[in-house]
C-alpha cells in the first residue's frame, strides 16, 4: 500500500517512545521508507540502533554529531519526506512546534518540511488537558497540522485518563490515509447512522443488540478524510468520535429518527449503518421491575423504520443507502429490502459468520443496486469496506443529477 513511499518518523521522549517502534515496522512492511528522528531524550528510552535495524535506515539523532553535514542534512530529510510523522509528541515539542522553536534534529527538520504533517500526542492526562496543551493543539491544527487524539485509558503513572498514544494499528492507518488520501468527496453533505439503539424497559434494563458502531464510524472517517462534511448520528458505543466529524449521540430508535430527520435536508447522502432496534417495550416501567413479581411477559411494539422514511421523504438527486444485516439468504433478502424501501444501493451482510460483521473488526459485504448489479468486497477491514463503499456511491453521485444543493 506504501510501496516507496518516504516517510519521516519522528520520536519523543514520551514513555510510549517503544511504541513507535512497531509503528515503523508496520509502515516498512507497507513498503514504506522510513527515516527515523529520535530526540535526545527519546534515545534514553529506545535504542536508536533498534530504529536502524528495523528500518534500514540511518537514525538522526544530535544536530552536531558526525557526518558534519548537519547544516544541510535536516533540511535535506524535510526534502526527502512525502509525510512527516511524530509519534509520540510530547507536550513539549507540541509547545516547540507551536511556537516555531528549531532546537534540534527533529524541531529543526519539522520547521523545514512543506509536506504535510501528523502529530500523535501522547502524555499524563493532567497535561494534556493543560489549557496551554490545548491551545498549542488548537494552533497547530489551524496551521494545517494534523492531529490524532490520544486515547483514554490506564497511563504510564498508573492513573487512568486521555492521553495514552493511540495504538500503532491506528496510527498506521492514518498515514495510510493522509498518503493515499483521495479528494473526491470534497464538499458532499453525508449523513451517517450508527451503533444500536436501546429502549429502555425500565430504568435500569433496556433491548439492544451486538452491533459495536465500528462500520458506521468507519464510513464517518473514510468519507471525512476524502473531503465530505459529515454527520454521524450514533446510538450508544464505546468508540471515540471521529475527527472533523459533527456527532450526535442519540440513545433510542425514536431519538435517532428525530436526528436524522433534523439533518435529512442538510444532507445529500443519507447512509444508515446503525442496527436500529426493531421493537421496542410498549411500557417504560416508571421504578426497577421486582422480580418478586414472577414471570414477566413484555409486550413490545414494532419502532419506525428510519430508512423507509427516509428514503419516502428524500427530495430528487439525495441517494439513500441502506444496510441488510442477515443470516440466511443473503443477497435474495437484501435485494427484496432493497426494492422495499426504494434504495439506490444496499450494502447486504451476513451477521451469522462470527469472523465479520458484528462486533468485528473485519466485514464482507456485497453491494447491490436497483438495476440488478452486485459487486463483491471480500473480507478486509471496515474501513476498507467503507472506501469501496464510497467510491460506488461517488460513481452514483456522478451519474446522478443534483438538486436543492
Ligand atoms: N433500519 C432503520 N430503522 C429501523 C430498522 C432498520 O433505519 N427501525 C435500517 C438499518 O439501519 C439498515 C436497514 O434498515 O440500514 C436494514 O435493517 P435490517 O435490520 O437488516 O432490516 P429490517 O428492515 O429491520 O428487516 P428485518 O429485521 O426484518 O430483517
Amino acid at each position: 500500500m506504501l510501496d516507496g513511499r518516504k516517510i519521516m518518523l519522528g520520536v519523543t521522549g514520551g514513555i510510549a517512545a517503544y511504541k513507535a517502534v512497531e509503528v515503523a515496522s508496520r509502515l516498512r512492511k507497507l513498503g514504506a521508507e522510513v527515516a527515523v528522528v529520535m530526540t535526545r531524550n527519546a534515545t534514553r528510552l529506545v535504542s536508536p540502533l533498534t530504529f536502524r535495524t528495523i528500518t534500514g535506515h540511518p537514525v538522526y539523532t544530535e544536530m552536531f554529531e558526525e557526518p558534519r553535514r548537519w547544516n544541510v542534512e535536516h533540511v535535506e530529510l524535510a526534502q526527502w519526506a512525502e509525510l512527516v510523522v511524530v509519534a509520540p509528541a510530547t507536550a513539549n515539542l507540541l509547545g516547540k512546534v507551536a511556537a516555531g522553536i528549531a532546537d534540534d534534529f527533529l524541531t529543526t527538520a519539522i520547521v523545514a518540511a512543506d509536506c504535510p504533517c501528523l502529530l500523535v500526542p501522547a502524555m499524563n492526562h493532567r497535561m494534556y488537558a493543560n489549557p496551554v496543551v490545548q491551545r498549542n493543539i488548537r494552533l497547530l491544527r489551524a496551521l494545517g497540522y494534523e492531529i490524532m487524539e490520544p486515547e483514554h485509558g490506564r497511563l504510564a503513572s498508573g492513573a487512568v485518563g486521555k492521553g495514552r498514544l493511540p495504538e500503532p494499528d491506528r496510527i498506521v492507518r492514518r498515514v495510510v490515509q493522509m498518503l493515499t488520501r483521495r479528494e473526491d468527496m470534497v464538499g458532499v453533505r453525508v449523513l451517517i447512522t450508527a451503533g444500536p439503539t436501546r429502549e429502555p424497559l425500565d430504568p435500569v434494563r433496556y433491548l439492544s443488540n451486538r452491533s459495536s458502531g465500528r462500520m458506521g464510524y468507519a464510513l464517518a472517517e473514510t468519507a471525512r478524510a476524502r473531503g465530505a462534511e459529515v454527520v454521524l448520528i450514533s446510538g450508544p458505543t464505546a468508540l471515540a468520535a471521529p475527527e472533523g466529524v459533527q456527532l450526535v449521540r442519540v440513545v433510542t430508535a425514536e431519538e435517532m429518527r428525530r436526528a436524522v430527520l433534523d439533518h435529512l435536508a442538510w444532507a445529500r447522502v443519507v447512509v444508515a449503518a446503525a442496527a436500529v432496534a426493531d421493537w421496542r417495550p410498549v411500557e417504560v416501567a416508571k421504578q426497577k421491575l421486582k422480580k418478586e413479581q414472577g414471570p414477566l411477559t413484555i409486550q413490545l411494539v414494532p419502532t419506525v423504520d428510519i430508512l423507509a422514511e427516509v428514503s419516502q421523504r428524500r427530495r430528487p438527486g439525495q441517494l439513500v443507502v441502506g444496510f441488510a444485516a442477515e443470516t440466511e439468504d443473503v443477497l435474495a433478502n437484501a435485494r427484496a429490502k432493497l426494492e422495499r424501501k426504494g434504495l439506490d444501493l444496499m450494502v447486504a451482510n451476513n451477521v451469522g459468520r462470527p469472523d465479520v460483521g458484528f462486533d468485528s473488526e473485519f466485514n464482507e459485504v456485497w453491494l447491490l443496486d436497483p438495476g440488478g448489479g452486485c459487486l463483491h468486497v471480500p473480507r478486509c477491514r471496515k474501513e476498507e469496506v467503507a472506501d469501496r463503499i464510497w467510491d460506488r456511491v461517488v460513481e452514483l453521485l456522478a451519474n446522478a443529477t443534483p438538486s436543492g444543493g
